[in-house]
């Protein structure tokens, strides 16, 4: 099945504050220059909170990770568990085909959904509430056959209990999830026939069904105040917790300034750059050492080079170096380790320079010579950020 973006999509995507806060917590569990690790968490929160994913939730998980919009397209497309199609306002519904399901009667269930909801996969029943769509084995088949709802599974269905639930859906009620034919979870159909002793003092439901029940959130869309963070290292306000040894980010100058200039030594000739990028612009980041490498006020005659052509610079990038004062290839081409730790803390993402070759890019392209990612990108008019 072709999975591609959907033809019609909403004008911009935002999370709601607190499941912002939790894709941030997210983020803080992976290294820095690491932080690409979150995509698949971040991107379920963005489907768990619209129902489905959007281009442009696509692009805001990426602009968070610092990965190029295409890297993330790849894992929502790849993965099925995304779904890339606006879906039932109120659930969605995967009917299990596999074989036990399927000589069971996934079936009949498959005819209940294009009777009742829509009469192809991934259409919106007409009062846009309900969608469905025929997966693969969800590991319940000695409860043959089931439909995963939302975030729980139906189990023993029937044609008519079926039925049933996704009727009971439309009116506003959410079904207990689980066996539908009496059974309390995967046992003989007949009843228990060992380790009966066990039978007495259970819970109404089997352990899943009651997790589910007590939860109540099986068809909800996730705004973020139903869990917790879960990130014990962050306080509730999502600040790395003072009581905790949370990891210090590197020692590094304000912005613009080299130790020395900010002691009073100004680097004649060099630019004080505006508003470098985000997280290591703050005012009261320490000293570091590192000598700040060649910037410059503007670019040359005017013209600048383009500096997306470094595999790993996209426009934002772009944009944030010109403001560091960097705008040749030559510049870039000369910079020392040392240099490279200064720009790095300027970065909201470390790492990229030495991980995406730009010094190397830079020095090829400065003298003149092509690199493979420039030929391409020439050519297709592609780019990363
Ligand atoms: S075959 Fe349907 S759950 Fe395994």
């Amino acid at each position: 099945m072709l999975r591609r973006l959907h033809p019609e999509q909403p004008d911009s995507f935002a999370f709601t504050a607190a499941n912002q806060q939790w894709a941030e917590a997210q983020i803080t569990k992976y290294p820095e220059g690491r932080q690409a690790s979150a995509v698949i968490p971040l991107l379920w929160r963005a489907q768990e909170q619209e129902g489905w994913l959007s281009r442009p939730a696509i692009e805001s998980v990426a602009d968070m990770l610092g990965m190029a919009y295409i890297r993330v397209l790849e894992v929502a497309s790849f993965y099925f568990m995304f779904q890339l199609q606006p879906v039932g306002s109120v659930a969605h519904i995967q009917v299990c085909g596999t074989t036990s399901c399927m000589i069971c009667g996934a079936e009949d269930l498959i005819a209940v959904c294009k009777e009742k909801i829509a009469a192809k996969p991934h259409e919106l029943s007409a009062d846009g509430k309900l969608s469905w769509e025929e997966v693969e084995c969800l590991g319940s088949c000695t409860n043959a056959p089931m439909a995963q709802i939302g975030k729980d599974y139906y189990e023993d269905l029937t044609a008519e209990s079926f039925g049933k639930i996704v009727d009971d859906l439309v009116a506003g009620k959410v079904p207990v999830p689980g066996p539908q034919n009496g059974r309390y979870a995967a046992e003989p159909l007949k009843g228990l026939t060992s380790l009966t002793e066990y039978d007495s003092g259970r819970t109404q439901y089997n352990a899943s069904v009651q997790l589910a029940s007590d939860l109540g959130d099986t068809v909800k869309r996730i705004d973020g105040t139903e869990v917790p963070i879960l990130t014990p290292w962050l306080d509730k306000d999502g600040k790395a917790a003072a009581s905790k040894a949370a990891p210090q980010p590197p020692k590094v100058p304000a912005p613009g300034k080299t130790a020395a200039q900010q002691s009073g030594t100004k680097k004649s000739g060099h630019k004080e750059p505006a508003s470098p990028e985000g997280a290591a612009a703050k005012s009261d980041s320490p000293e570091v050492q590192e000598p700040q490498p060649e910037t410059l006020t503007a670019a040359r005659d005017g013209k600048p080079d383009d500096l997306k052509m470094l595999k790993g610079v996209g426009p934002k990038l772009e944009e944030t170096l010109n403001e560091l004062g960097f705008y040749h290839f030559d510049q870039i081409s000369k910079w020392t380790p040392e240099h490279v730790a200064w720009v790095d803390a300027r970065l909201k993402f470390k790492g990229r320079i030495e991980r995406d070759g730009w010094i190397e890019q830079a020095a090829k392209l400065a003298a003149g010579e092509e690199t493979e990612f420039a030929k391409r990108a020439k050519e297709d008019g592609t780019y990363e950020d």
